[in-house]
């Protein structure tokens, strides 16, 4: 088990390109459209995913993965756009609880009554956990890989990193009032488009799983999308695996 690699995920390029160019023996392996490689980091064997963007790319290459590479761990990383105010371009949220944000039941609401973010609320998900069909509200991660991100958050040097939870959809948000509903009412820190869909299939299989993300902007505080922030968040999973894998050495 110690040998089955740990599967690192990013959407984009821009979130793991950077790893890819530091594996060792890299080699790519094409699953249908979706690219894995797969190589040592850090003396540690991984497979860095190029999952593209969005939920239904997510799940399909967190399936593929998981079948084909029977990983110890997959580590969702990449970029996210902040809820909490608190939180600026460059700080990192270790992901405490992930929801599917699409997952949501309206009130009725007669014609030409509008629509009212107060008539929403997130609808539990079906999920397969602990072998048993039920329905949940968020997914949550591996204690284990999760203490090792905390460990590791005293390394990371361009801004924060904290706990907080992230919420998941197909959906870009720019709209101030739906972020702070989030926030106020899910206690969101922070959205992007993939890791619900994973940890929800990563207990499907038992697989260990966390999410990191990096926020990459804030409509709250004006912080346009800046793609770059994606290396440092990358370079943060060099100090989780390390904290996961030998957690007294370090990097
Ligand atoms: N909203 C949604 N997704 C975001 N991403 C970065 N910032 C945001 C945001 N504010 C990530 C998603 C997706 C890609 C478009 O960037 O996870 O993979």
């Amino acid at each position: 088990m110690q040998n089955a690699p740990i599967i690192i995920q990013g959407a984009m390029a821009s979130e793991t390109d950077y790893l890819i160019s530091l594996l060792k023996g890299c080699e790519k392996i094409l699953v249908g459209h979706y690219p894995f490689y797969k190589g040592e980091l850090d003396g540690v064997p991984v497979v860095v995913s190029r999952t593209l963007i969005g939920m239904v790319n997510a799940t399909a290459a967190t399936v593929l993965g998981i079948s084909h590479f029977a990983p110890r761990a997959v580590l969702n990383q990449g970029t996210c756009g902040g809820h909490d105010p608190n939180l600026h371009k460059g700080d990192i949220v270790i992901g405490k609880r992930y929801y599917n944000a699409a997952s949501v039941n309206t009130a009725f609401v007669p014609q030409g009554g509008g629509v009212n973010l107060a008539n929403w609320q997130i609808r539990k998900v079906e999920a397969v956990v602990d072998d048993a069909v039920c329905e949940v509200p968020y997914f949550s991660p591996d204690p284990a890989f999760y203490a090792a991100a905390l460990a590791a958050a005293p390394f990371y040097k361009h801004g924060r990193a904290v706990e907080g939870v992230i919420s998941s959809a197909d959906i870009w948000n720019r709209e101030l009032d739906r972020i702070n509903w989030a926030y106020q009412n899910y206690q969101s820190s922070a959205e992007e488009m993939e890791i619900a869909a994973v940890a929800q299939i990563c207990d499907t299989f038992h697989v260990p799983v966390l999410g990191v993300r990096i926020l990459s902007n804030n409509e709250i505080l004006g912080e346009d999308f800046d793609e770059s922030t994606g290396v440092l968040c990358q370079e943060f999973c060099r100090h989780i695996l390390a904290q996961y894998t030998s957690p007294k050495e370090g990097l």
